[in-house]
């Protein structure tokens, strides 16, 4: 018998699975079929879709964008002083590159995460870092990075400071003043790139939702009245079950920046499952459903241009082991022990019905 170049190519890669391809079931390509939807479709993904093969063709078969997870961000690049390692960074870039990928980055600027040396600095240093850094790294990227959010989460009203913004060291130093100078420095180091401003739990009608709606609204517009260099916004889109929340008032929300001229993303796609049983079936389920329940109104959303989950897959599910996260499935009841379900794929990677869910939604906006 002869192998042909093909069955050799495919005989070498198989050789590089973690675990036999033939556990998992062949993948719809979600990123075409919400391409005939016009929206961009794609994950979440960080170091492990380099050293998990499986994973990265998972990825490679089903996204058309890709958002760097944590190597981009503040502290990971910048631990432990100014001089970063952008090394991993670099070889995201590269993979995105090398596949087509369209890659966004985030988050150049978050109040949360920083690191101790750069708490320690003077406002004028905080300031000067602030430029360097988005000079810098923009600069690095340029022409390879779609799109970023320069700021990420501005509000979190629960804290206390006026007008609800998110403390942290860019806002002490610099005032709210910071967000415009992000952007301004943003689109001078590479005109081209989509600036995004990325947001959380707008989504929910809790008081943190509520509070942080109408200020991120009215931030927005001031933005654009000030003719603040602005593409679209991001709703992160982790969806809080438990809570209350109301997805048709959310889409008609989100629709009111798109009449401001500005695209929508839904970025962080997934569910937290803490509510639920734990019974696996019953909470796929679950899950699936308010997938549903999010994306129908959600597809009707004008400018929506892309929907980005928080990773693919249970396996890199970020909820994982997070303390606040075991101690919600806690008070809810349940087992921190049992593995999360909040994704698309399960730890094989195989679809569960939240995949088959978001596929509909975007077959149904068609
Ligand atoms: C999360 C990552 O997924 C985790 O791996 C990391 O430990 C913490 O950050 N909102 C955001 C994302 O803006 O950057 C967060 O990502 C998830 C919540």
């Amino acid at each position: 018998m002869t192998l042909t170049r093909r069955g050799l190519l495919a005989a070498s890669a198989a050789a590089l699975l973690p675990f036999p391809a033939a556990t998992a079931t062949a993948l719809s390509n979600l990123g075409q079929i919400a391409k005939s939807a016009g929206v961009l479709f794609g994950s979440a993904f960080d170091r492990e879709v380099l050293s998990d093969a499986h994973y990265q063709r998972a990825i490679l078969q089903t996204c058309r964008i890709g958002a760097i997870e944590n190597s981009l961000k503040f502290d990971w690049l910048k631990p432990r002083g100014r001089d970063g390692d952008y090394s991993h960074a670099d070889a995201l870039v590269a993979f995105g590159q090398r596949h087509g990928l369209a890659l966004k980055g985030t988050a150049l600027i978050w109040n949360d995460w920083t690191p101790p040396w750069l708490n320690a600095l003077s406002s004028r240093e905080i300031a000067a870092e602030m430029d360097r850094h988005i000079e810098a790294t923009m600069a690095r990227y340029a022409g390879r990075i779609w799109a970023w959010d320069v700021v990420n989460e501005p509000f979190l009203p629960i804290q206390g400071r006026e007008g609800g913004f998110r403390k942290g060291p860019w806002l002490d130093a610099m005032g709210t003043a910071y967000i415009e100078r992000a952007y301004r420095r943003a689109a001078a180091a590479d005109p081209k790139a989509t600036l995004i401003l990325n947001e959380a739990f707008c989504e929910q009608n809790d008081d943190w939702g509520n509070a942080i709606r109408p200020r991120f609204l009215a931030f927005v517009r001031r933005l654009k009245d000030q003719g603040v260099p602005l593409n679209g916004v991001g709703f992160q889109g982790h969806l809080k079950p438990s809570l209350p929340h109301d997805y048709q008032q959310f889409a008609a929300y989100a629709a009111q920046f798109a009449e401001l001229g500005l695209d929508v993303h839904i970025s962080e796609l997934d569910v937290d499952d803490s509510s639920f049983p734990d019974d696996p079936v019953q909470r796929d389920r679950l899950v699936a459903a308010q997938i549903t329940k999010f994306m129908t109104p959600v597809m009707t959303v004008p400018r929506l241009k892309s929907i980005c989950v928080w990773h693919l897959s249970d396996r890199f599910s970020w909820y994982r082991n997070a303390d606040w996260f075991l101690e919600q499935i806690r008070k809810a009841g349940g087992d921190p022990a049992r593995a999360p379900r909040t994704h698309f794929l399960d730890d094989n990677l195989n679809p569960k019905p939240a995949w088959r869910a978001l596929e509909a939604a975007f077959v149904t906006a068609r």
